[in-house]
């Protein structure tokens, strides 16, 4: 299995996408946004809405958070004090899935299985005591059809979940029959969001000037407050869904991982730009360059986290990892194209990423000036890919020129829980 060095290039340059290129995705999503608004049938964005505005900050009271949609579910117990502060109170969490043991969220598992998991959970975190009333706040981080705070279907699995039964359900309706399944009935969910718009709700009871939220991780959607300026419409967060938008150039690895994928043709943009997916691009490419017919090696994000943050001079990471998921040793040279590999991927997975936050930034501006402000971002690949939160820098800067000195992103770290008790808050206040 030898090392095809005159393949690189071609694998490289298949990954690249240009300022133009790039402009123009952020002028399609734009164009996604609108149509949307109008009719999100003509759009590839879901556009959904979240039945909930901004908060005031003010918010307070102790809620339980069920954050639901990655490879841990987390259940919390949140103080708010108001002000933008607040206190965790108590934290539980597992996976949803662990080799050998069990696994709510493959081929095969079943809703009643998955949520009487969750109602155990949320169980544990208050510690058995099945008198006092605790409301809820739920983020699940799927796309679902909402009619108002409490009520969302989901619409369809994505990030590879195929949990059987759940889709065209009311999620908080299966929650509520687990809850009184495991007899915890006294806990009652009130509100329901998507990750993002937790995220949103979560930096927005911090700090103002924030309108856009995103996660960028397992998998990746942004959301954001729409004005609803020339309608009598209150504003309202809405998801976006934008890990479905279509209007993209795909690769042939782009083409191979989706037909592979639980649902080939749905969520073009995530399985070109989120976590669950970089590494089997990267496993892709590498299968490419090693002229190898076989391509799932098993790469993961936090492997390419690993082989891309390696400076040492004789690249021992790179050599580790590669050599346990391959079963053979690159060579120094080796190293450097597989190292430029990961970064050449991870690189148009921000640059595609931040093309549609200029997007929103565009919509929202109107004809008008860009108003400062801040893009809330939770997620893995934000937080610790190295040179993700530069690289998005970056490429505002390349997009938006002197405007992109009114943006910047903030990390708002586990906003997925604290959005979810804001969430319960609103919806009682
Ligand atoms: C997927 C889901 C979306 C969620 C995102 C991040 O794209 O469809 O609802 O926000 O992952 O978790």
């Amino acid at each position: 299995m030898a090392f095809k060095q005159d393949k690189f290039a071609e694998v490289i340059k298949e990954f690249t996408v240009g300022t133009e290129a790039l402009k123009e995705i952020a002028a399609n999503f734009r164009q996604d946004l609108k149509l949307g608004l109008k009719n999100p049938d003509d759009s590839s964005l879901r556009m959904l809405k979240s039945y909930v505005g901004l908060p005031t900050g003010k918010e307070k009271g102790e809620y339980l958070a069920l954050d639901f949609g990655g490879t841990n579910v987390r259940v919390l117990r949140i103080r708010l004090e108001g002000a933008g502060k607040y206190e965790v109170v108590k934290r539980v969490g597992k996976p949803l899935k662990v080799d050998g043991i069990y696994d709510y969220v493959g081929l095969g598992s079943k809703c009643e299985d998955m949520f009487d998991f969750l109602a155990g959970l949320i169980d544990e975190a208050v510690d058995g005591d099945h008198q006092t009333k605790f409301l809820l706040g739920h983020t699940f981080s799927f796309p679902s059809e909402q009619t108002n705070l409490d009520n969302a279907k989901l619409i369809i699995w994505t990030k590879e979940f195929a949990t059987e039964g759940v889709e065209g359900k009311v999620v908080n309706d299966l929650l509520r029959d687990a809850l009184k399944r495991k007899g915890v009935d006294n806990v009652e969910p009130v509100a329901v969001i998507n990750d993002t718009v937790a995220v949103l709700l979560s930096a927005a009871y911090k700090q103002d000037d924030t309108r856009i939220g995103s996660i960028y991780a397992t998998g990746h959607n942004t959301c954001y407050l729409e004005p609803y300026a020339d309608k009598a419409e209150p504003p309202m967060i809405l998801n976006l869904e934008s890990g479905g938008f279509s209007k993209l150039a795909p690769n042939r690895y782009d083409k191979m991982l989706d037909e592979a994928s639980e649902k080939p043709g749905e969520q073009r943009l995530e399985k070109m730009v989120s976590g669950r997916y970089m590494g089997e691009l990267f496993s892709m490419g590498l299968a490419i360059l090693y002229d190898d017919a076989r391509w799932r090696y098993g790469f993961t994000s936090i492997d390419m986290s690993g082989i891309i943050a390696d400076s040492s001079p004789d690249k021992s990471e790179v050599v580790r990892i590669v050599s346990g998921r391959v079963g053979k040793e690159p060579d120094a040279a080796e190293c450097a194209d597989i190292q430029k590999l990961a970064k050449v991927i991870l690189t148009r997975s921000v640059r595609l990423v931040t093309a549609t936050f200029v997007g929103i930034l565009w919509q929202l501006a109107g004809e008008g000036k860009l108003g400062r402000q801040h893009i809330a971002v939770d997620g893995s690949v934000y937080e610790k890919m190295p040179g993700a939160k530069e690289g998005i820098m970056a490429t505002l800067q390349e997009l938006l020129g002197e405007d992109a000195a009114e943006v910047d992103t903030i990390l708002d770290n586990g906003g997925s829980g604290l959005g979810a008790a804001i969430a319960a808050a609103m919806a009682e206040g």
